[in-house]
């Protein structure tokens, strides 16, 4: 037998989305992760693309702390890093419609499964591995 080898220390398992379930009053609240999609971000960048038309235009439905002209459709992210994992914050940014098939904010970092996409964007996320890294960096440093 190999020692090793168990669900926390395997290469998949650290790939997988971990979930915890926390039981409380009656009701689970879900904890849901995701692994980084590559190495660390860079906060500095991901406030760009968090504010940028060009990239994720985020500030089109969130308000985050020194940006004056921001829409109030999503949560307020102020403290966001201390409310919330990087896994969580990417899970969300990834496919939030997996925490929330209702959801009004886009799926970022999906490819399967959109429609009406033009021919130019098919099979390409609204955001690569890189700028979901580096507004992961960016929310995880609002504390
Ligand atoms: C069209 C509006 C819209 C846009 C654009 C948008 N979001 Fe959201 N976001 C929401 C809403 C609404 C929620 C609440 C969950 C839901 O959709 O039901 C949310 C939730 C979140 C959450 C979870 C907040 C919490 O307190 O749990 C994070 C993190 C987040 N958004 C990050 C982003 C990032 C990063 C971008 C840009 C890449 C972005 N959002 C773009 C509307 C938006």
């Amino acid at each position: 037998m190999n020692a090793d080898v168990t669900p926390m220390n395997a290469d998949e398992g650290m790939r997988a989305v971990a979930i915890a379930a926390v039981l409380g009053s009656g009701c689970a609240t879900l904890s849901l992760e995701q692994a980084p999609l590559g190495p660390p971000g860079d906060a500095a960048r991901g406030r760009e693309v968090f504010v940028s038309r060009e990239g994720g235009h985020c500030v089109l439905c969130h308000r985050v702390p020194g940006v004056r002209v921001a829409g109030d459709v999503g949560p307020a992210l102020e403290g966001i890093g201390t409310r919330l994992s990087p896994g969580e914050i990417r899970y969300r940014v990834v496919d939030i419609t997996r925490l929330n098939p209702e959801a009004v904010m886009p799926a970022f970092h999906r490819t399967e499964g959109l429609a009406r996409v033009a021919p130019a964007y098919a099979g390409r996320p609204v955001l690569d591995a890189r700028q979901v890294e580096d507004v992961v960096a960016y929310l995880g440093s609002l504390r």
